[in-house]
């Protein structure tokens, strides 16, 4: 059967624990472009747990891809009951316990998707999570086989003097004919998703540190030599990382020994492999000359994120792949709290917020999306055609805020205790979201049966609040109502019942302080945020003792994944964006009153009215800009309007034509309105002398290049022009630089003059051999304003035929296409559908050679049913052409279910 016949469908019911168990692997590489042996020995035998289970078969089948089959050997003897096929090996009537020699060969020169062996820059690098293993070698690949290997590499000296696996090394020496070896050994039993070899010309920067319990652990940053000037902050990161993971969860480094090793070619983020984590160069490599801010913090993010999968993902694993968030949304929320305590908050919430704010808004533009279309699947999915698919925001990001949850429900010291259950109870094991639930659950002596549907529902639960205050009985009483009313249909199908969501409020008096709490059944006043355990339908909540009408503050800290419905006027937004206690939601307070502003400017601009802008918000924001008590990052979050995805989502209709006009209105307008206060702000938060990534400095930065962005919008843009043509020319790092760059790239929209060329020319020559550099060439010329005299679409066409683009080089592709299609939505979403035309002949591009990159890319137009009648045909009919043409089951299960 051909990809293109229809897909098979793996569902989560089906599951059965696997027929054999391998206990070791001892893998041997001859490692060559063209063709790698891989002689891989085996101990086998049947597994007792699943003779009740499986139809008893005296057959061995196992996955291979892509691979030549060689030879097998069972017991030290040639073995000829085999078949090789499509999808493995079958070994017929085998015995019950025996050594499996099996040699292939592939071929990692050749393998373009960048999943199994390949080459990248003339190394070797393997990428098996989650099903690549067994294009390197046949196996039982999947997650709850777990092995304890060894691994012999061998290659060339001189072209690959670094050979490096999973563990420790244990021996290495030379071979005939230039060639040489290492043998690695790792100490722990893991899946082979978590296999790892990189081989190649390569560089590290060491440290030795102490752990908690005073053992001596190598660390190293791997890089091309030309690099190594660029791995510093990776490596703090990672002695950060370790530190914190001591303190927080008192989980120390296993191995003797962690490596970080960074390649330009690689489909995501970064990845876990035990002991040998492998990263994408743009969440490892910086210095201030390349890396924002922005930059900086990432990698610190991943680095930690990568760390922290060693216990939760490695020592721990997955006992199937609907088990992902088991471990992805885990170990997103332990990355964003070590991000929040890094940004030094670990005690003080208005630190915290801004690391709080800037998640929630990723999970509302993205999470949220994912969630309202054909796509939409719950944290623990049932089916899946293609498993990369399900690398999603849903699995990762929603997942965080499940795991978030235990935490607010329980307190720091109640999800600690959850967690030291977990490990106590699974260590070593391949296990099930369930396992997590159930520990969190007895470990603080709760019953959590409801909350399983956190883990079963998709769709993004909304809840509307009513209050009313009983003045004569100084009673106020909330009542909150829990639906699906934004659900597709995908999700529908999963909804059960309501779910206990964990409603923070607070109530706030009329001279903008908290007032004391006290629900009717409690005894005593205490704290000024309660945490409502909302379970049923609808459920009303009174406070008693209030000795005034307040204004509720609702969600504090965003306390679950959900839509808060309040009818807010906007005087209430403006007095919580001026007073609420809780710093995220003075920032939501401001971002309700400026979407809802937005939203009732698009719907006129789509029936061309004319647009005026409330003085209401004006003030609100020039209040904001000049409140010396907020941190300036805090201010800048504040004062960033929705983006224009986000407000697209929100209107029956998505009109990206009416947003941008709508949006772009209101930035020139905050643009004049305040000119004199952005240009004050500006100079206020320079940050002379030499570069520091600390999150002062970085906050400082931010508000200005807002203040900068903004001054650009003016019509007459003379003021902007000036300052970021001379913050261009002075910059000592890469924030001020970008942001210069952009600024002029968005003054000379609005003017139609070229004031940006110099800039661009200088930005490319400067930085010609910093790949991740140009990467952001392509993306802020991808990304930047046009109009229909200047669609960018001519430029980023023109752009491709540009020496250093190369659409197979992941990130290349995703600075000039995915940044066109995701971070320009007035320009895709171009009336005449090129946009969509483009969009078809990318993703039919990609899918020749990378269908997970593609997958990412087809993805772009799952929501067109939601677009306007004018757009949803020419999406349709792009998406049509995909659907006809696409040969990989990526592409395809994203198309079909974007159609059906
Ligand atoms: N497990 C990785 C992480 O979240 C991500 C990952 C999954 C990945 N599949 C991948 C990375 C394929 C690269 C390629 O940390
Ligand atoms: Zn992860």
């Amino acid at each position: 059967m051909s990809d293109t016949a229809t897909p098979n469908v793996i569902r989560r019911a089906d599951y059965a624990p696997p027929a054999f168990l391998i206990d070791t692997v001892d893998l041997e590489f001859d490692l060559v472009p063209d063709r790698t042996i891989v002689k891989n020995t085996m101990r086998v035998r049947r597994n007792p747990a699943a003779a009740h289970t499986t139809a008893s078969t005296a057959d061995l089948e196992l996955m291979g891809e892509q691979l030549e089959f060689v030879s097998a050997a069972i017991d030290g003897k040639p073995y000829a009951r085999v078949r090789a096929h499509e999808h493995g090996l079958t070994l017929e009537n085998v015995p019950d316990a025996f050594e499996l020699v099996l040699t292939g060969a592939c071929a990692p020169a050749d393998n373009t998707t960048l999943s199994g062996l390949y080459v990248s820059s003339g190394n070797f690098f393997t990428q098996c999570e989650a099903e690549g293993f067994r294009r390197i070698t046949w196996f039982l690949d999947r997650p709850d086989v777990m092995a304890t290997y060894t691994v012999t590499l061998r290659a060339d000296k001189i072209a690959y003097p670094v050979l490096l696996s999973n563990g420790n090394l244990i021996a290495e020496g030379t071979l005939p004919d230039g060639r040489h070896y290492a043998k690695w050994e790792d100490p722990f039993r893991k899946p082979s998703y978590l296999f790892a070899l990189v081989a190649g010309k390569l560089v590290a920067l060491e440290e030795r540190i102490e752990s908690g319990s005073g053992k001596e652990k190598l660390l190293q940053v791997w890089v091309e030599p030309q690099d190594l000037d660029k791995t510093h902050h990776a490596m703090d990161s990672l002695i950060h990382s370790i530190r914190w993971d001591e303190k927080r969860f008192g989980l120390e480094l296993d191995l003797d020994r962690f490596m970080i090793v960074a390649v330009s070619d690689f489909n995501m983020g970064a990845m876990e492999n035990k002991g040998l984590n492998i990263f994408n160069t743009k969440y490892v490599l910086a210095n201030p000359e390349t890396a924002t801010d922005t930059d900086f913090a990432n990698i610190e993010a991943v680095v930690g994120h990568e760390y922290f999968h060693n216990w939760t993902g490695n020592r721990v694993t997955c006992r199937d792949w609907f088990q992902l968030s088991l471990k992805e949304g885990l170990t997103v929320f332990r990355d964003q709290e070590f991000s929040a305590a890094m940004s030094g908050g670990d005690e003080n919430d208005a630190a915290r917020a801004t690391k709080r704010i800037e998640d929630v808004r990723v999970l509302r533009q993205v999470q949220f999306a994912e969630d309202a279309g054909p796509m939409a699947h719950p944290v623990r999915p049932e089916s899946y055609v293609e498993i990369n698919n399900f690398y999603t925001m849903t699995v990762y990001e929603k997942g965080s805020e499940v795991v978030r949850m235990y935490q607010t429900l329980f307190g720091r010291d109640g999800f600690r205790k959850g967690m030291d259950l977990y490990f106590q109870r699974h260590d070593g094991q391949a296990v099930a979201c369930d396992d997590f639930r159930a520990a969190m659950a007895d470990a603080n002596g709760r019953d959590l049966a409801q909350y399983e549907r956190w883990y079963s529902q998709a769709g993004t639960p909304r809840v509307t609040v009513t209050t009313h205050y009983d003045e004569a009985h100084r009673r106020y009483s909330v009542t909150l109502a829990q639906d699906y009313a934004n659900s597709s249909p995908a999700a529908r199908e999963t909804q059960k019942g309501p779910l206990l969501i964990p409603f923070a409020i607070g109530l706030i008096g009329p001279d903008g302080a908290d007032l004391p709490l006290r629900l009717e059944d409690e005894s005593a006043v205490s704290g000024t945020t309660r945490v409502l355990e909302f379970t049923e339908a609808q459920q009303t909540f009174t406070f008693v003792d209030v000795p005034v009408k307040p204004l509720p503050s609702l969600l504090r800290n965003f306390s679950a994944p959900v839509i808060v419905e309040y009818d807010y006027s906007s005087t209430e937004l403006a007095f919580l964006l001026a007073h609420d206690s809780d710093p995220f939601n003075r920032w939501e307070a401001g971002q309700r009153l400026a979407t809802r502003e937005l939203l009732a400017l698009a719907a006129r601009a789509a029936r061309s009215e004319p647009l005026e802008v409330d003085d209401a918000l004006v003030d609100a924001f020039r209040r904001v800009l000049n409140d010396e008590t907020l941190s300036p990052s805090f201010r800048e979050l504040a004062l960033m309007l929705p983006s224009e995805t986000y407000l697209a989502e929100q209107m029956a209709e998505s009109n990206p034509a009416a947003v941008h006009a709508a949006r772009l209105f209101v930035r020139k307008r905050l643009g004049a309105a305040l000119k004199t206060d952005w240009l004050a702000s500006y100079d206020k938060h320079l940050t002379p002398g030499a570069y520091e990534p600390t999150p002062e400095a970085a906050s400082r930065r931010a508000l200005k290049n807002l203040a900068l962005s903004y001054l650009a919008e003016l019509d007459e843009p003379a003021d902007a022009v000036r300052l970021a043509t001379a913050q261009y020319d002075a910059a000592n790092n890469m924030t001020d630089r970008a942001a210069a760059l952009q600024a002029l790239l968005n003054a000379a929209a609005g003017t139609g003059r070229d004031v940006a060329r110099h800039a661009l020319e200088d930005f490319y020559a400067r930085f010609e051999r910093e790949p991740l550099v140009i990467d952001k060439w392509f993306a802020l010329q991808a990304a930047q304003r046009g109009s229909a005299q200047h669609p960018v679409l001519e430029t980023v066409r023109a752009l491709m035929k540009h020496p250093a683009f190369n659409l197979k080089n992941p990130n290349r592709a995703r600075s000039l296409i995915f940044s066109f299609c995701a971070a320009n939505p007035a320009q895709f979403h171009a009336a005449d559908g090129s946009g969509y035309a483009f969009w078809a002949e990318q993703v039919l591009a990609l899918d020749a050679f990378n269908p997970q990159v593609a997958a990412r890319l087809a993805r772009n137009l799952e929501l067109w049913r939601r677009f306007t009648p004018a757009l949803r045909e020419p999406m349709r009919a792009a998406l049509e052409k995909v659907a006809a043409e696409a040969k990989s089951r990526d592409v395809r299960e994203i198309v079909e279910k974007a159609l059906a």
